[in-house]
């Protein structure tokens, strides 16, 4: 679909060793939190937290949305690190900064159903992926939720742009391979992979 874009190796592996140092020190501070779908109340079985100005929550009382502080701690999120704005500044094409990073933790068993990125107000800019650790096999299809899909599997290191006619695109991770990668070491027992996702929230 035009406007996605699938960027294989964009970090290398002394890059992806750098983030993971900026990561524990974002979890230091903004520890992982389970969040829970609107009304059921329903956990998800991904972990997540955030860096930068904004970061995506949810629970069953307020449902989907971004907030400045953390839903556990009421702390700011930490800054988001420069080597994403970098990651930013090179794939997305929009001329403002990022406001949120969603720090995704998938154990080795978690997945993501199908569904669109839509709670941000301006579709102008991308939503760009980052995966750290264990392969994925990510599924990504079009704006329809019927309409046909396709797979790939995303390694450590890889980004995806879904920008243009693809950012209201359904998508999806079906599985972790688990013990895929040894990147985290020690950090994370049960190891897993985590996802990264900068969005543009408000209009500029
Ligand atoms: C997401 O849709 O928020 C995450 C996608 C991914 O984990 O690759
Ligand atoms: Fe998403």
């Amino acid at each position: 679909m035009p406007g996605c874009r699938y960027v294989p190796g964009f970090l290398d592996r002394s890059a992806q060793h750098d983030l993971v140092a900026a990561l524990r020190g974002i979890v230091a501070e903004a520890p992982f939190f389970t969040p829970r779908m609107p009304r059921t109340g329903k956990p998800f079985s991904v972990a997540m937290t955030n860096c930068g100005p904004l970061g995506w929550v949810s629970d069953r009382e307020g449902g989907y949305r971004y907030q400045a502080s953390h839903p556990e701690t009421d702390r700011p999120w930490p800054p988001m690190p420069d080597m994403l704005l970098e990651a930013w500044r090179l794939l997305s094409a929009y001329p403002h900064p990022p406001e949120a990073c969603l720090v995704n933790h998938y154990r080795p068993a978690a997945k993501m159903g199908l569904h669109r990125d839509e709670d941000e107000e301006d579709f102008a800019a991308p939503v760009l992926s980052l995966s750290l650790g264990d392969t994925a096999v990510f599924r990504v299809g079009g704006t329809t939720r019927k309409g046909p899909t396709r797979s790939v599997k995303l390694e450590s290191g890889d980004a995806v742009v879904l920008g243009g006619d693809s950012r209201l695109a359904y998508h999806g991770v079906d599985r972790i391979l688990a013990g895929s990668s040894t990147l985290f070491g020690d950090w994370l027992p049960g190891g897993g992979r985590i996802n990264l996702t900068l969005r543009r929230v408000t209009r500029p």
